[in-house]
């Protein structure tokens, strides 16, 4: 018997129903393994779906369709292509799946024609293995997978230890816990173990942690540093940077293993202003040795190296004569003055200078 459907290519007029699937997809997994699954709104599934777009550009998604309604999905995420020459996994070409069909498309061979075509697409493009991961308690589908020959390789383990969303950092109910016990993924990776250390010339920077809070509040402390940071105070400012945001990702700066203050990123995830901005302090002791400059020369490398951005910007006080000066040895240029831009600590509005660097201007 001939499928009563046919898989195609995604296109833009598919998104509105790929997000149903996903939402399909949420329910399933929430019903057999509610401890690790939930079910997003539609426009928030949306609003992930765009993010994740812009930060894997290179991914795919093939549908199957039945009387001109959308049934089932495959997206296809290339990964493995590249890799840091000191990482032990094998860069293996792969491309990584995650399958979904409606409900009432299941068991009828929907899923294994997609599977089918996504290992062609895969092939065609170069991976030589098709990966995926799977919930432990999504046994209907580990029954396909295993019929279709996928073999398990690793397994994703994890025991409870506290009580779920108690003993995040910023106290109870406070806005640094919310986002901490429900991370939004975007473009950037906001989950702190996949926060990359990155090292500079004379710096290393690597993810911030709670262990650094008594470090991080002295240097949030220091004068330098209290007179261009956040009027709110060093004790919110850590809570903050510790819990991380859903905006902004946050690195302890190090040098030769001393805390030496951070420096976070914020990535415009909106693909018509894709940019990302970046904010530094350091503890008056590391001033004037070249480790600011080098911070943000290594993080602007990464944003445009990993994270594939053409624009980065910075907003200094327009008096901040040092970071202008630091950042222009970087290649920043000055765009203009942003009149009575931020409030300082005396509480009045004070200028700040924008400035910008391209793709291709980094020194
Ligand atoms: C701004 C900051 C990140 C710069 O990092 P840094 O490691 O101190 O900078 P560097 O030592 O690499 O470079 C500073 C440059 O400014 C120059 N400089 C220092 N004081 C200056 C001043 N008052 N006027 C003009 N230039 C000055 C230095 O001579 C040096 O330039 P050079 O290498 O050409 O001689 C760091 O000083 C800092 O954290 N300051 C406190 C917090 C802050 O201002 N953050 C920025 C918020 S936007």
């Amino acid at each position: 018997m001939s499928p009563d459907f046919v898989v195609r290519p995604a296109t833009a007029e598919d998104e509105a129903a790929m997000v149903e699937l996903e939402h399909a997809s949420a329910i399933h997994h929430a019903s057999v393994d509610p401890a690790r699954w939930r079910v997003p709104e539609i426009d928030a599934i949306a609003r992930y779906r765009r993010n994740r777009r812009v930060a894997d550009p290179d991914g795919g998604a093939l549908v199957a369709e039945a009387d001109g309604r959308v049934v089932g999905m495959v997206e296809l995420l290339p990964r493995g292509f590249t890799a840091d020459a000191g990482a032990a996994r094998m860069p293996i070409p792969s491309v990584d799946v995650g399958l979904s069909v409606a409900p009432e498309w299941r068991r009828r061979g929907v899923g294994t024609a997609l599977m089918g075509a996504a290992e062609e697409w895969a092939h065609e493009h170069g991976a030589s293995r098709v990966i995926l991961d799977l919930a432990a308690a999504n046994t209907g589908a580990l029954h396909l997978y295993e019929r279709l020959g996928y073999e398990v390789h690793g397994l994703l383990m994890d025991k409870v230890v506290s009580a779920p969303a108690s003993n995040g950092p910023g106290g109870v109910g406070s806005p640094a816990l919310e986002s901490y016990a429900h991370p939004r993924i975007t473009g950037v990776d906001r989950d702190p173990e996949s926060v990359p250390t990155i090292d500079g010339e004379k710096v290393r920077l690597r993810p911030l942690v709670e262990a650094d809070r008594e470090a991080l509040l002295a240097v949030l402390r220091d004068p330098s540093v209290v007179e261009v940071w956040d009027t709110r105070g060093a004790e919110l400012s850590a809570d903050e940077l510790i819990a991380g945001d859903e905006d902004w990702t946050v690195w302890a700066v190090e040098v030769d293993g001393r805390f030496a203050g951070s420096i976070q990123a914020a990535e415009e995830e909106d693909p018509d202003y894709r940019h990302a901005g970046i904010d530094i302090f350091l503890s008056s002791a590391f001033q004037g040795h070249g480790y600011g400059t080098d911070a943000v020369r290594t993080l602007a490398r990464h944003l445009f190296e990993v994270r594939g951005h053409h624009r980065l910007t910075m907003d200094p006080a327009a008096s901040n004569a040092r970071a202008i000066r630091s950042y222009e040895k970087v290649g920043f240029k000055p765009v203009g003055v942003m009149r009575r831009y931020e409030r300082g600590v005396d509480r009045n509005f004070h200028d700040g200078l924008l400035m910008d660097l391209l793709a291709g201007e980094l020194r």
